[in-house]
């Protein structure tokens, strides 16, 4: 029976990831063992003796302790859930490349992912699969644009975004703090480009109705990008006015936030909650992914409301069940794909290495909606427009 060893095991994604699997593997409907895993000794212990699974203490910092740790676990995948992966990605996919272990994380990231890219040859030397993203960011709106792609294969441009108004949790919290001085990102003419906090604003309907919409950097820039080859690409979220107009302060706001005191001083803050979204919050919740190709002879100005009609131009769109029960589906669905040997080796992003399809198995996703919306939505009262 292959082994999972889950990193970050005790924090709330990977806790609930924990269970899940457990959940699973005990009903027969799973063929792994899992194998939790985390630096702090207390918190692992707690839920070793808990889960009634065998647990492997060990810290990122030292190359050699994690190949160590992961011969001593005979694992055969890992599924990194210790975010910022900023800080635990590298050290993580390194210990994997070193002993043949394939790498599947949850990273929303995108300098990560792109590190990760640039470890391919690595990966496909090392005959490992290497797949970050295997999340709510990035795997259906991955999907969703090697969908859009299959639907126009000329396609210059991709723009898509995300409905999903909820708080996060405080983990997810951290890792915004920690990448704010990299303001946001795109894909243009084939290269990632930095661009300003909430660079474009553009009016989207996501299958409620139109709602205002920001420029975000998240790893669905890079995931869209690696899975389709189309050279730009943008992604939005859905920002009601006052968040849209911090986020365009912040800009302003950026060199104060820089300074470690401050910094540090905010992450002190989201630590001292500790929960993430409730469960009956994660049961109600769902998401409106939306998804744009164009044809546009200027080479693509990312459809904002600004930009001139293209040649051609289609829409599809996805609902799913809210964010974080995505992302325990999609990872645990990517992880057991990559044991049974469906993915290549090297980087591999969700849609690249399992098809558009693979959003559509996961439980509760809807779609896709070519051109129309979910039937289930609901009327939308935009209370935010300016
Ligand atoms: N892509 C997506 O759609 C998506 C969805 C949900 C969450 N996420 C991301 O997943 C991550 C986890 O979220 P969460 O809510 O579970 O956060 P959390 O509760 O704070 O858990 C984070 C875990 O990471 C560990 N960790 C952090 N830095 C580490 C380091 N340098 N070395 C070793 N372990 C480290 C923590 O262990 P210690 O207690 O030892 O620090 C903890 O176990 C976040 O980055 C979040 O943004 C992404």
């Amino acid at each position: 029976m292959p082994s999972v060893l889950l990193y970050g095991s005790y924090g709330f994604v990977g806790n609930l990831m924990a269970r899940e699997a457990i959940d699973r593997i005990e009903d027969g409907d799973a063929d792994f063992d899992l194998l939790l895993a985390g630096r702090n000794g207390d918190r692992l212990r707690e839920q070793v003796d808990d889960l009634e699974r065998p647990g492997y203490r060990f810290a990122l910092e030292d190359p050699d302790t994690v190949a160590e740790a992961l011969e001593r676990a005979e694992a055969d995948c890992v599924l990194n859930c210790a975010g910022p992966f900023s800080n635990t990605a590298g050290p993580l996919v390194e210990g994997c490349v070193r002993t043949g272990t394939d790498y599947v994380d949850i990273t929303g990231e995108i300098p990560v992912i792109e590190s990760i890219a640039d470890r391919d040859a690595d990966g496909a030397d090392a005959g490992v699969t290497l797949l970050p993203a295997a999340a709510f960011s990035a795997v259906p709106m991955d999907c969703l644009a090697a969908h859009l792609v299959d639907r126009l294969p000329e396609a210059t441009t991709l723009a898509m975004g995300v409905d999903s108004l909820r708080p996060p949790s405080i983990g997810t919290v951290r890792t915004l703090i920690e990448g704010f001085e990299d303001g946001g990102a795109v894909y243009r003419d084939g290269r990632l480009e930095h661009v300003p906090t909430a660079w474009r604003t553009r009016r989207i309907d996501f299958g409620r109705g139109e709602r205002p919409a920001v420029t975000m950097p998240t790893g669905d820039v890079s995931t869209a990008h690696y899975t389709t080859g189309v050279p730009n690409v943008a992604v939005y979220a859905l920002m009601p006015q006052p968040a849209r107009l911090a986020l365009k302060s912040h800009r302003y706001l950026a060199p104060l936030l820089e300074p470690t005191p401050v910094r540090e001083g905010l992450k002190w803050f989201a630590g001292l909650v500790r929960e993430g979204p409730s469960s009956r919050s994660r049961k109600r919740g769902s998401t409106y992914v939306w998804g744009e190709a164009r044809v546009e002879d200027d080479g693509g100005e990312f459809g904002g409301d600004e930009s001139g009609e293209p040649t051609e131009r289609v829409v599809s769109r996805l609902q799913t069940p809210d964010a974080y029960v995505v992302t325990v589906e999609a990872a645990l669905a990517a992880t057991e794909r990559v044991l049974a040997g469906d993915a290549e080796d090297g980087f591999q992003t969700p849609a690249g290495a399992f098809g558009p399809e693979f959003v559509l198995a996961l439980e509760g996703v809807e779609g896709f909606f070519d051109e129309s919306k979910p039937e289930s939505a609901p009327p939308e009262v935009d209370v935010s427009a300016p």
